[in-house]
């Protein structure tokens, strides 16, 4: 079978921690047949400096025909005054809404070898595995009207507009209950159904599509001021939580600082399901930057690159034995004490990318 996959490096650690995923990949092609085409193109920078924009029509072309797109990381100080359109996150920008990207998978997962460094106390992060399922093209930051007016005695208002439709809804609860049915089988779903008719409605559009259509999932409400709350107290009561694009983004950034590391942090971004193939659009990137810093030095961490690719297993091609082998094989490279500089601990040995990326491979 062919499995094609669209890799976007991009800038800074992005095309290092780009070739230790593609170890992982000759490795399965290798050892289990399994058939993984790669294609390459430029995004942010680098397709800046090629051709003048952020990524081009051919690129987008290449990431809509493919079964999943893997991006690295974009940006630096090199592009910072390039102009606002072709800017190296509009790259990125464009990547979303053309793939329609509407839901934003962000797990928090807490490796034992880690929870010494979590914002938290150790015991209340080590073995937490939750996720956050953030909607990612609607609500505030998209809804119109979006202006600062002049009211004329002086006074300016700025107005976001919170707009969300049915479908919009539907479709992100159905993929968090979907998720919650191959992990613990939990949803909680956050709002502000007290303030905000938004919140209501989410609430009841929330409720309605569970009772339809995954009434074997165990759903749960929590107004998301309190949910921010219960994931600092207590992370380890979620499974998944679901939520709009706001407070996704609030709480997804919460529940990194449980995890420890920037560096160890993947996520997912899911688009509509084709209605012929059944298939959903798909881009895997690592939550951190390009990190220009340690660019070009071989020290970048590339295990949210790799948890990246474990997702993109995962969701895109539904290889969940080898997604639990690649998760299995980073905790037990953390447990044997290897570590970047992001995460070097006392004791511990610390590592290039490339030396951490072969670890993985061999475990
Ligand atoms: P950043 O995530 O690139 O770096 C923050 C800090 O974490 C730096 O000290 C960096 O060295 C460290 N770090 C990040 N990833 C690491 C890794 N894998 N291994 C070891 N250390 C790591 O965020 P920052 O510095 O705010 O932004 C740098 C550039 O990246 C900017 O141009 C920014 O716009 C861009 N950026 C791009 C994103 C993307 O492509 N999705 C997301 C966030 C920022
Ligand atoms: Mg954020």
């Amino acid at each position: 079978s062919h499995r094609k996959l669209f890799l976007l490096p991009g800038d800074g650690i992005g095309p290092e921690i780009t070739e230790e995923f593609v170890k992982v990949i000759s490795l399965l092609n290798d050892k289990a047949s399994a058939g993984f085409e790669i294609e390459r193109g430029l995004v942010g920078g680098a397709a800046y400096d090629a051709h003048g924009k952020a990524i081009s029509d051919d690129d987008m072309a290449r990431a809509m025909a493919a079964d999943a797109v893997m991006f690295a990381a974009v940006g630096g100080p090199k592009w910072d005054n390039v102009a606002y359109d072709v800017r190296p996150e509009a790259g990125l920008l464009r990547l979303r809404k053309d793939l329609e990207l509407f839901a934003n998978l962000r797990p928090a997962i807490c490796y034992a070898a880690l929870a010494a460094s979590s914002s938290l106390k150790p015991e209340l992060v080590e073995g937490l595995d939750i996720l956050i399922v953030r909607e990612l093209t609607g609500g505030v930051y998209f809804g119109e009207p979006k202006e600062i007016i002049d009211l004329g005695n002086g006074q300016q208002r700025a107005i976001d507009t919170q707009v969300y439709d049915t479908y919009e809804i539907e479709r992100i609860a159905a993929v968090a209950f979907e998720l919650a049915r191959t992990r613990d089988n939990r949803v909680c779903s956050m709002e502000k159904r007290n303030v905000m008719k938004s919140g209501l409605f989410w609430n009841q559009v929330v409720t309605r599509v569970h009772k339809e259509k995954f009434a074997d999932v165990e759903l749960s409400h929590m107004l998301a001021d309190a949910g921010g709350m219960q994931l600092v107290r207590a992370p380890k009561q979620f499974d998944v939580i679901v939520t709009d694009n706001l407070f996704g983004d609030m709480l997804s950034d919460v529940a990194a600082m449980l995890t420890g590391s920037l560096g160890m942090l993947p996520s997912a971004s899911l688009g509509a399901e084709d209605a012929v193939t059944g298939k959903r659009k798909a881009m895997y990137e690592p939550v951190h930057g390009s990190a220009p810093d340690i660019a070009g030095q071989g020290v970048a961490n590339p295990l949210a690159m790799l948890a990246s690719f474990a997702m993109c297993l995962r969701y895109s091609f539904n290889m969940i034995e080898e997604a639990e082998a690649l998760d299995a094989a980073i905790a037990k490279v953390l447990d044997d004490g290897l570590r970047t500089g992001d995460i070097m601990a006392p004791g511990c040995r610390k590592v290039g990318t490339s030396e951490m990326g072969d670890a993985v491979v061999a475990a």
